[in-house]
């Protein structure tokens, strides 16, 4: 363990980015993924709940243009991915937006990040259980089985508890226990079955598809609960893309393959949903639920809920902006029964490899700010048998299954969003201020024209965020509030950088925090805030 003096950032201490990738060396990691098994596991992480399910919602607020809304979040999204190719390429170690804030930026911004980041994964995590719980209730219901409203939707629905949401959450809580590689890789597998699962529902629907759904084509304006407002929730449907950057440790050639890897799922996704969003809306309709008034239902609310009842008890189909598995609806509605019930197992199946992909990249970042003294070392322990990191799993599944047991996928979508925006933004402005302030340092990946893509996505997130509802912006708030009261209650004073520890050995990015000798109260040599 060595000591060095870290030099001042933006707002106070900052890794140096030098110590990170000597760090990044010293790993044993086998580097085996290429281009292609990178993109895989981009689009294995990005496709989940957001274009299964959250459509529906994105119908609700948008109607027909929810396809300009898919446009305007793929955008921010490639903007991002951008600014996140040139720091996976020069940074390539774990803890992404988290790690390269912290060379940037200096800890306490780093700190807000890796917080934030914990909206994006373990709140994101309870978003793709409660899609999933969705699909699971529509299956069993198209099989005959009847599960009560009070136990398939959480109490702002209409029911008591998301019981299978519960279940499946602390499923996967333990099969990470159980084993947490192995089960992560597993998902680029099950990319096929949603990728077949997505281009059969495109034939099916692209040819009955009705021109005059299409109209009227923005039926609520562009405001918060218009095109804009979809376009912030329907975000949540490319989170994920940054999985790509925080497998950089492990892909050859990463300064080639990671920015392929990011920006080749992010278009292949985008070209994909937008045909999705067509064939439902062609086969379907997505005129937006209103009451009696004409005011149009916040989506999840239990008013739309029985709004909804209301139409097909009146023997109408249900529109697609009230179902809970939109795919499989439309293709039932259009006398698919059973490749809707299929569509339905695809959803089953590939939908937990989201939530686990996501709890899986929770632990990752929790380690690494261990690792970093921020958090306590404990968290990150490691079960004696099965080498997992149990206990920082263990509170990480038990925080996803309380969300998902009483919030609807679409609020949890959105509060998600919130800390997600924050940390894309965040790393956008570290890809600007870097090339300020070390512009020799070599970038085998460049931004392409950075004075106008950074801004791009920097604006593009705050848009995005100040066209969430206001709950979830205040989320953000109040969460980083209490983030800093952590900070400056904990961390701080424990924080390896603070204490002039730099160089803390690790054999594998896995590899639980090692501990470092307690230190007395008076302030490390050579260390000082800017
Ligand atoms: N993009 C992922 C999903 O839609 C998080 O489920």
């Amino acid at each position: 363990m060595a000591t060095a003096a870290p030099r001042g950032g933006l707002l106070g201490r900052v890794k140096p980015l030098d110590a990170i990738l000597a760090t990044a060396e010293k790993k044993s990691l086998h580097r085996t993924l290429g281009a292609f098994q990178l993109t895989m596991l981009g689009i294995g992480a990005v496709i989940g709940t957001g274009i299964f399910v959250l459509t529906s919602e994105a119908a609700q607020k948008a109607g027909p243009a929810m396809m300009i809304s898919f446009v305007i979040a793929g955008f921010v999204c490639a903007v991002a991915a951008l600014c996140y190719s040139e720091l996976a390429s020069m940074v390539p170690v774990s803890g992404s937006a988290y790690t390269y804030t912290y060379a940037v930026m200096g800890e306490v911004l780093a700190w807000m990040v890796g917080w934030a980041l914990i909206l994006e994964y373990a709140v994101g995590a309870s978003a793709v259980a409660v899609g999933w719980s969705g699909y699971f209730v529509g299956l069993l219901k198209s099989w005959g089985v009847i599960v009560p409203e009070a136990l398939a939707v959480g109490p702002s629905g209409g029911g008591l508890i998301n019981l299978p949401a519960v279940v499946i959450s602390l499923l996967i809580t333990g099969l990470l226990i159980l084993g947490t590689k192995e089960s992560a890789r597993f998902t680029s597998a099950l990319v096929l079955v949603k990728v077949v699962a997505l281009t059969a529902f495109i034939i099916l629907t692209l040819p009955v598809l009705n021109g005059s759904h299409f109209t009227p084509f923005i039926p609520n304006g562009w405001g918060t609960y218009g095109v804009v407002g979809a376009a912030a929730s329907i975000f949540f449907a490319y989170v994920g893309f940054d999985a790509v950057s925080t497998a950089a440790e492990e892909t050859v050639n990463p300064q080639r393959n990671v920015p392929i890897g990011l920006i080749g799922s992010l278009l292949f996704c985008t070209v994909f949903y937008l045909l999705v969003a067509a064939g439902a809306i062609g086969a379907l309709g997505a005129d937006p639920v209103r009451n009696a008034a004409g005011a149009v239902l916040a989506p999840g609310s239990a008013e739309l809920t029985q709004q909804c009842q209301s139409i097909v008890a009146s023997g109408a189909t249900e529109p697609l902006v009230c179902s809970r598995e939109a795919l499989a609806h439309v293709l039932r509605s259009i006398g698919y029964q059973r490749l809707g019930d299929l569509m339905g197992v695809a959803a089953f199946i590939a939908l937990p490899s989201v939530v686990l992909m996501m709890m899986f990249g929770q632990t990752r970042i929790f380690f690494v700010m261990a690792r970093d003294g921020l958090l306590p070392e404990r968290l990150a322990a490691v079960h004696p048998k099965y080498k997992t990191p149990h206990v920082v799993t263990a509170f990480t599944g038990i925080v996803v299954t309380l969300a998902a047991a009483f919030l609807p996928v679409g609020q949890l979508a959105d509060y998600s969003n919130s800390g997600t925006l924050f940390a894309f933004a965040m790393v956008a402005l570290a890809v600007f201020v870097l090339r300020r302030q070390d512009p020799s340092r070599h970038r085998p990946f460049r931004t392409p024209a950075v004075a106008i893509i950074s801004p791009l996505a920097i604006i593009g997130c705050i848009g995005l965020y100040l066209n969430l509802p206001f709950i979830a912006k205040m989320v953000l708030v109040v969460w980083g509030a209490a983030g800093l009261l952590v900070y400056f209650g904990y961390s701080r004073s424990r924080s390896h950088v603070g204490r002039g520890i730099l160089d803390v050995p690790e054999a594998d990015s896995d590899a639980p925090p090692q501990p470092v000798p307690p230190m007395p109260g008076a302030p490390t040599p050579g260390y000082r805030d800017a």
